[in-house]
C-alpha cells in the first residue's frame, strides 16, 4: 500500500484580506515503487521534493496567469479565477510509455511515467521538475470548456515551463519552418512568448478568455491583428534574427 504524503500549502495574505485565503494541500503517491525507475524516483527526486516542486510551481502558475489573489491597499489585481481545486495529487505511475506519453493530467490529478524517469538520462530531477511545471500548467489553465486546440493548450503548458527556466533546450525547434501556430508545445510556446512580449500578460489575458470558451479571434481582441499575421510577423521576425 503505498504511502501518500500530504503536504500543505497555505498563502498567507495580507491581515485586512485574512478572510480571503487559499489552501491546496498536495499529495505524491509512488504506483511504481517495485519498478526501476519508481526506485530512481525514491532515490534521485523524492515525494517531499515533489510535493514542495507542486507548491512552488502552483504558486508560479498562478502569478503568470494573474490569478494570485492580492489585495495590496486593496485592490484585487487578479485578472481571472481560476480554477477551485482544493487538492492535487501526482502519482507515479507504471505506465509502459509505448504511446510516447510520459506525463498527463486529469484534472488534479497528474501522472508521470516511472519508466520515462528510469529512461532519462541526464538531470532527471531537473527535467522532472519541468514535466511537473507543464503537467500543472494544464490543471490551472482554462481550456475554453474543451474547445481550445490541443496545441493551444500544450503551447501553453510549455509556456509556464519556459517561463520558470525549465524548458529544454531545444524549445522551439524551428519556427520558421513551421506551418502552424498552433503545431504546439516548444512550437506554440515560443509563438505565445512572441505575443507576450508584444503585450505583457497577454497569455495570462487569454488564459481568462479561455474560461468561457474559444475563438481565433482572441488574438485580434487582444493584440489587435489576427493570429495568422502575428504568425507571419513572428516568423519574419525569428528568419531575420537567425538568418
Ligand atoms: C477578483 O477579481 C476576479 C476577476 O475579476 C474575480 O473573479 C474575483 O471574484 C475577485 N475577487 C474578489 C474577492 O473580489
Ligand atoms: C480533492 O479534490 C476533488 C476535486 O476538487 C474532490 O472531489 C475530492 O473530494 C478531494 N479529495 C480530498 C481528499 O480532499
Ligand atoms: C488538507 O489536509 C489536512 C491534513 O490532512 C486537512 O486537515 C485539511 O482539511 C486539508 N485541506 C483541504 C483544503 O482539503
Ligand atoms: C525504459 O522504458 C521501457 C519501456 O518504456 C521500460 O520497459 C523500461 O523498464 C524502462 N527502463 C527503466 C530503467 O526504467
Amino acid at each position: 500500500m503505498p504511502n501518500p504524503r500530504p503536504c500543505l500549502l497555505l498563502l498567507m495574505l495580507s491581515a485586512a484580506a485574512s478572510a480571503i485565503s487559499a489552501e491546496v494541500n498536495f499529495t505524491v503517491v509512488n504506483n511504481a515503487a517495485d519498478t526501476i525507475g519508481g526506485k530512481r524516483f525514491e532515490r534521485r527526486i523524492g515525494a517531499d521534493y515533489s510535493c514542495q516542486a507542486m507548491s512552488t510551481a502552483t504558486n508560479f502558475i498562478w502569478d503568470l496567469l494573474e490569478q494570485t489573489t492580492s489585495f495590496g491597499f486593496g485592490t484585487n489585481t487578479t485578472t481571472s479565477e481560476r480554477r477551485d481545486y482544493s487538492n492535487v495529487t501526482l502519482y507515479i505511475e507504471p505506465m509502459d510509455g509505448a504511446d510516447g506519453v510520459s506525463a498527463y493530467a486529469l484534472g488534479n490529478s497528474l501522472h508521470i511515467s516511472a519508466n520515462y524517469i528510469g529512461n532519462y538520462t541526464g538531470n532527471v530531477k531537473k527535467e522532472f521538475t519541468g514535466v511537473l511545471y507543464h503537467v500543472l500548467a494544464y490543471t490551472w489553465m482554462w481550456d475554453g470548456e474543451g474547445e481550445a486546440p490541443r496545441g493551444l493548450s500544450s503551447g501553453m503548458a510549455e509556456f509556464v515551463r519556459l517561463k520558470a527556466h525549465y524548458a529544454p533546450r531545444m524549445v522551439g525547434g524551428s519556427p520558421g519552418r513551421t506551418d502552424y501556430w498552433d503545431e504546439g508545445y516548444g512550437v506554440t510556446a515560443m509563438f505565445l512568448d512572441y505575443c507576450n512580449n508584444i503585450k505583457d500578460g497577454f497569455v495570462a489575458q487569454l488564459n481568462a478568455k479561455l474560461k468561457e470558451g474559444y475563438s481565433r479571434g482572441y488574438f485580434r481582441e487582444l493584440l489587435g491583428k489576427s493570429v495568422d499575421v502575428l504568425w507571419q510577423d513572428y516568423k519574419s521576425k525569428y528568419q531575420m534574427d537567425r538568418p
